[in-house]
């Protein structure tokens, strides 16, 4: 019997064959942020995403950056935080707001059958998603993002830690945008962290934000409301994610839809929406009684105020989760800027070593110089030594013969005298 799923994973992939696109779900995305009610600080940090996304173009093509650094160029996003608020919806409104599709990956779906050429498959999953431009969504993506084995014993441990390596590579080469969905993200891979830039915390909505999502969950001109109908004190007694309230109206639609009467006198009353959102209630604690009492002993359902309590934990958690991101984040754009450094070291030696080779040059030149003038000096004064000399010479012999002349003249006149005497 064919089988889709296991075709992509076993079966039909060859080579550089891409996986089967019906295979990863291809949404043409429709809801925008204008259909998320979210706190001020998520908003805000989705716009920031957005700019990051949008800006791309200008930081790694225009500003070069993209030359410089030749991988890590992707968008990698996490959204974490407790079911039912909002995560799967934003991703759909980011690819919206960029004008992309929304491949999704279940990996919830695929976990089962991780085996062999799951890794191949991981790959082909990132290029299809750059084949078709499309912003990739690992939707519930706890169980890949986890923490890697440290010490492997067994095959599934291998093949786990060699799934979640090929993601890291591809995550790594992707010039992208993907988007993860976590409910804790609290044992996430700190590889992951590294490379997934920003972390987006998801809270539960408080009363006046669930007010508001009650309301975007209507159609605001076809849906037929009742005069007696209060988001406010829904918002107010419900302390339920943005997922049960939408599960709810859709119930309270359909208890309204049922009621005995012609089709164009229906409305929806607040009952309605009540009855809705308790049978919400009611199914969640079903489940969380069969999973938490498995063994069929009656134990007391979780009340909405615990459950409440809970998502508070959950949101405390992720929010932890989220201050250690931000600081391996920013450990790592230290280390990026310590790189960035080394990088510039060896024109910097070079620099160096023309400005000293051009220093130790003038220094030489301004050295002979002064060797070629004290030379110069040497010789003038050789010459002045020489002239001195000569004249020196000359004083004596005019000296000499001034005195031969003296004596001379001294002896003539000696002479003189001694003639006269003897006469
Ligand atoms: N903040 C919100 N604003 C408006 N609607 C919301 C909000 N949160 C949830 N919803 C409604 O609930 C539905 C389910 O939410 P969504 O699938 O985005 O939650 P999720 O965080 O992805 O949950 P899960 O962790 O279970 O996958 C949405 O389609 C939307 O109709
Ligand atoms: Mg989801």
């Amino acid at each position: 019997m064919a089988n889709p799923l296991r075709d992509f994973f076993f079966g039909t992939l060859t080579g550089q064959s891409a996986p089967k696109k019906e295979l990863t779900d291809a949404l043409t995305p429709r809801r925008s942020f204008a259909d998320v009610i979210l706190p001020a600080s998520t908003r805000q940090q989705l716009e920031y995403a957005l700019v990051q996304i949008k800006k791309s173009d200008l930081i790694f093509g225009t500003w070069g950056l993209g030359e410089r650094h030749a991988s890590g160029l992707g968008l990698a996003f996490n959204f974490a935080g407790p079911p039912g608020t909002g995560k799967t919806i934003c991703a759909e409104a980011v690819a919206f707001e960029i004008g992309k599709r929304l491949l999704i990956v279940r990996y919830a779906e695929m976990e089962s059958l991780w085996a062999g050429e799951t890794s191949k498959n991981v790959a082909a999953v990132f290029r299809l998603a750059s084949e078709t431009d499309a912003v990739l969504f690992f939707d519930e993506a706890d169980a890949i993002a986890t923490r890697r084995f440290g010490s492997v014993t067994q095959g599934y441990q291998r093949e786990a830690n060699a799934v979640v390596n090929v993601l890291l590579k591809e995550l790594e080469d992707f010039d992208g945008v993907v988007i993860f969905a976590t409910n804790l993200a609290s044992n996430f891979d700190p590889a992951f962290e590294r490379r997934i830039r920003t972390h987006i915390l998801f809270e539960m909505p408080d009363a006046p934000a669930r007010e508001q999502i009650w309301k975007v969950q209507l159609h605001a001109r076809k849906t037929p409301l009742a005069d007696d109908v209060d988001f406010a004190e829904l918002g107010e007694r419900y302390a339920v994610a943005g997922g049960d309230i939408k599960n709810a109206v859709l119930k309270a639609a359909q208890i309204a839809s049922a009621e005995p009467m012609p089709d164009s006198q229906k409305q929806i009353h607040q009952r309605h929406f009540i009855a809705g959102i308790e049978e919400v209630l009611k199914s969640k604690s079903v489940m969380e009684q069969s999973i938490m009492d498995g063994d069929g002993s009656h134990k007391a359902a979780i009340d909405a105020g615990t459950m409440g309590q809970i998502s508070a934990a959950f949101s405390q958690l992720a929010q932890n989760q989220n201050a250690m991101g931000d600081d391996l984040r920013s450990v790592t754009e230290r280390s990026e800027a310590i790189e960035m450094q080394l990088v510039a070291l060896p024109e910097l030696f070079q620099n160096w070593e023309v400005a000293n080779t051009a220093a130790r040059t003038q220094m030489r030149d301004e050295l002979v110089g002064q060797i070629e003038k004290s030379a110069n000096h040497t010789m003038e004064l050789r010459t002045d030594f020489a002239r001195a000399d000569e004249r020196i010479n000359n004083a004596l012999t005019q000296t000499k013969l001034a005195l031969i002349i003296a004596v001379v003249g001294i002896l003539v006149g000696i002479g003189g005298i001694v003639t006269a005497f003897l006469h």
